[in-house]
């Protein structure tokens, strides 16, 4: 057996990033010179899945385009002698196959991974949230797929700490430590307030599943923010069958409001060779205007 395939939704309408959103997916907005889908599928590619299923919606055709062959503009990058941006472009179109399904109401998240079952089909798989990006030096859903594995493909839930305050912002975990990285689960919490979390081990969007977490799917309730709630449903399942969590190695940029996008930004500019120099120079030159009180 073999984890091959990720379900990446991308259904949601981007309301925080209006009016870039308008008539773009906010999944197509670059940081850097890449769109953030990109790397949530260069995530799964690395980590050897052989299947991306975007669970979509009305006005995101662009997503599946940009993962398909362009020959106009190849062509034209071909006729041009432009032969390192036509690699580029030849490499997205052939980066993975994928399949799309549509969620035709935004009823939450779990209500998006049920929209997969049908293409997911009776096996264990990933789930990625392209929100959340995470550098590290092995794809963190790989590395949930070793834990997996070894755990004879059983649900593994990617966590990571966060400062107690900010536990309402994710799903919550709590378990017991099986070691310094891995915890069996016993409950799953949407967005607790502090004074009601568990722990402040957070799911940052990645996810190792099993088929019967549908089943779990169809028998939750609304639960926070009256959506159907894929916390709930891994709560519901870890009832039912050892479920575990994985402390991941990585670190996570949420881009989900321009705060965080833009930090993001600078970030990704600093670790990358092409953008570090320039970056680290604006930085030093606006603290310097900073200090002579000129910014
Ligand atoms: C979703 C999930 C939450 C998870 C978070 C990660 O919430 O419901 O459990 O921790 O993504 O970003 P959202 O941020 O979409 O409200």
């Amino acid at each position: 057996m073999k984890i091959k395939k990720v379900v990446i939704p991308v259904a949601g309408k981007g309301t925080r990033f209006l009016p870039a959103t308008k008539e773009i997916p906010k999944e197509m907005i670059p940081i850097l010179d890449r769109p953030m889908i990109h790397y949530a599928v260069e995530e799964a590619v690395k980590a050897n899945i052989e299947e991306v299923i975007f669970v979509t919606s009305k006005g995101k055709e662009v997503i599946e385009k940009y993962f398909q062959r362009n020959s106009t503009l190849e062509e034209f990058l071909s006729k041009n002698g432009k032969e390192k941006q036509l690699q580029n472009i030849k490499n997205i179109g052939d980066m993975i196959s994928f399949k799309t399904v549509e969620q035709s109401e935004q009823l939450g998240l779990g209500h998006a991974v049920l929209c997969a079952e049908e293409l997911v089909g009776d096996e264990p798989f990933a789930v990625i949230l392209g929100d959340d990006l995470i550098l590290s030096s092995e794809p963190v859903v790989g590395q949930l797929m070793k834990i997996s594995e070894e755990k004879n493909f059983s649900p593994v839930i990617g966590v990571m700490e966060v400062p107690n305050e900010e536990t309402f912002r994710y799903g919550i975990v709590s378990g017991n430590m099986l070691n310094d990285k891995t915890l069996k689960m016993d409950s799953m919490v949407e967005k607790p307030e502090p004074q009601n979390a568990p722990t402040n081990l957070a799911t940052p969007g990645r996810y190792i599943l099993t088929p019967d977490i549908f089943q779990c799917l169809k028998e939750i309730p609304r639960g926070s923010g009256g959506e159907y709630q894929l916390t709930d449903a891994i709560n519901h399942l870890a009832k039912k069958r050892d479920v575990y969590a994985h402390v991941f190695e990585g670190d996570r940029f949420d881009t989900g409001n321009l705060d965080c996008y833009l930090n993001a930004m600078v970030e990704f500019a600093l670790r990358d060779q092409r953008t570090e120099g320039l970056m680290r120079n604006i930085i030093k030159d606006k603290a310097a205007q900073m200090e002579r009180g000129l910014l």
